[in-house]
């Protein structure tokens, strides 16, 4: 069992939420808001119940040190956007410390507050307690509604949950609900699989066992053995960076008898127009089926929201590495904290 944000006495407390704004950027201005628009649900109802809310999140990987270009402030500019125009959203210098503590102190309701990334402190990663508590020290009620970052054992995430109730946000839910459907899929199951990331190749072997067939087009291909018949290689590439038309032809043959689709990983530098073809027909194709359609990934979202086809699908996940560890079966690290919490905490609850 798990809190649900909902059982909490909220009304003008103070919430932490830790959400997921590790967006892509380009000149300080962000570029894909896929992920800033998914925490909305989360924040609309705490602003209706007049809390002030603290944001934290990490932003890149900037190995626990201050990246300039890596500071949370272009993300206001964005969220800014989205939320009713009288919203006051304050930045803050630092994620911890006295000073941020105080500043919050002082603040009014539905103020939100966004804290610095999370990852200049090397004690984020360490899922070090004393930074948690730090954390914690600055709200009454704590909300994950980081589902892309469940996976890791990081302080925001983990050891947080050891201080304040805690409680999984309306995204966190929905991402929760919709994979399991693809733990128990209506079979054939087709996963296709792309990207660069090497750190997927011991996940392809996890999938296999429950796959029926699984597409290979990424850059890392090569590295591939044909081990199983149920791995299905490209026949032909676009100068290494797209899969060409025969293995179109061939990934078609079998999603079309697919009644559950998982995609994770572009199938090529779709960034770049002329390779960017093999996504789009594979993605225009799997949109006309009728099969359950589960997309994950920060870039394959991206990628499916540029060929303005996400609504076509039934679910497209704001995690990668988060939603492949889910989908090979295991608990999420921060999912287990979320429930060691709910121990802790239920009897003062409810
Ligand atoms: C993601 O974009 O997948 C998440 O934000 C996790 O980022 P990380 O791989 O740097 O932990």
């Amino acid at each position: 069992m798990i809190f649900s944000l909902t059982e909490f006495p909220l009304r003008n407390k103070t919430v932490l939420v830790r959400v997921d704004y590790n967006v892509p950027l380009k000149n300080n201005k962000v570029t894909d808001n896929t992920k800033i628009k998914a925490s909305l649900l989360t924040l609309r109802y705490l602003l209706q119940k007049e809390c002030q809310i603290v944001l934290a999140t990490h932003l890149g990987r900037p190995q626990g040190k201050v990246v300039s270009k890596l500071t949370t402030t272009p993300l206001i500019k964005e969220l800014k956007k989205l939320l009713p125009k009288k919203t006051k959203i304050t930045k803050l210098s630092d994620c911890v410390g006295e000073k941020i503590k105080k500043r919050i102190t002082k603040g009014k309701s539905k103020e939100i507050f966004m804290l610095e990334n999370l990852r200049f402190h090397k004690e984020e990663k360490a899922n070090s307690s004393a930074f948690a508590y730090s954390l914690a020290s600055l709200a009454d009620f704590y909300i994950n509604d980081a589902f892309a970052v469940s996976h890791r054992q990081h302080a925001s995430v983990d050891a947080i949950t050891k201080f304040i109730p805690a409680a999984q946000g309306f995204l966190l839910r929905k991402e929760i609900n919709h994979l399991s459907k693809v733990l128990k899929p209506k079979k054939p199951l087709v996963w296709i699989i792309g990207g660069i990331k090497k750190d997927k190749l011991t996940t392809i072997k996890q999938l296999a066992k429950k796959a029926d067939h699984i597409l290979i087009g990424s850059g890392f291909v090569n590295l591939i053995k044909k081990s199983t018949k149920k791995i299905i290689l490209p026949l032909d590439l676009n100068q290494e960076k797209d899969i060409g038309p025969k293995t179109i032809t061939l990934f078609q043959s079998h999603l079309k008898k697919a009644k559950t689709i998982v995609w994770n990983g572009p199938l090529g530098q779709f960034e770049k127009p002329p390779f960017a073809v093999g996504s789009k027909k594979i993605a225009r194709f799997i949109s006309r089926l009728k099969a359950t359609t589960i997309i994950g990934g920060g870039e394959t979202s991206e990628m499916i929201h540029q060929f303005k086809l996400a609504h076509k699908m039934t679910w497209v996940s704001t995690g990668g590495g988060a939603s492949l560890s889910f989908l090979t079966g295991k608990k999420l690290s921060a999912i287990k904290a979320l429930e060691k919490n709910y121990k802790k905490f239920k009897k003062k609850i409810t």
